[in-house]
């Protein structure tokens, strides 16, 4: 069963941004099941590194578009984007250590997270990017 299911009241209308959520939420239940399934460390740092950059890819979409389009509260976004990037990293280094097992922590901590962010933070911008014709 999957960690995370697409749910109507993560989308935010802007269609890049709801493609590449999907796309996180798909790579979320990727790692996890990969984990259930016992991969070996190899595995496991494959779909790691592809999460990790997948990620990083999308928080630049959306700071982009909220910088292009003068998005008021970019700033604060931005920040939250950089805390779990840096809570990220320290997961990453302890997978590198050879913790495997941190790897369901982490799994659970990006579902949790991706779930919020995309229910909150992310749906702040939804009426301002709506009001600007972005979709
Ligand atoms: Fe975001």
């Amino acid at each position: 069963m999957a960690l995370l299911e697409w749910r109507s009241q993560f989308a935010t209308g802007v269609g890049v941004v709801d493609e590449q959520h999907q796309r996180l939420v798909g790579l979320v239940n990727q790692l996890y099941e990969a984990i259930s399934e016992f991969r070996g460390h190899e595995i496991l740092g494959q779909i790691l590194g592809g999460l990790v950059e997948y990620a990083d890819y999308h928080f630049k979409t959306e700071e982009e578009l909220m910088s292009s389009h003068g998005y008021p509260a970019l700033e604060q976004h931005r920040q939250e984007h950089l805390k779990l990037t840096a809570k990220v990293k320290e997961f990453v280094e302890r997978f590198e250590q050879g913790k495997d097992r941190i790897l369901l922590e982490l799994a659970r901590f990006l579902k949790d997270w991706l779930a919020d962010h995309m229910l909150v933070t992310d749906q702040k911008f939804a009426p301002f990017f709506r009001e600007k014709g972005v979709n």
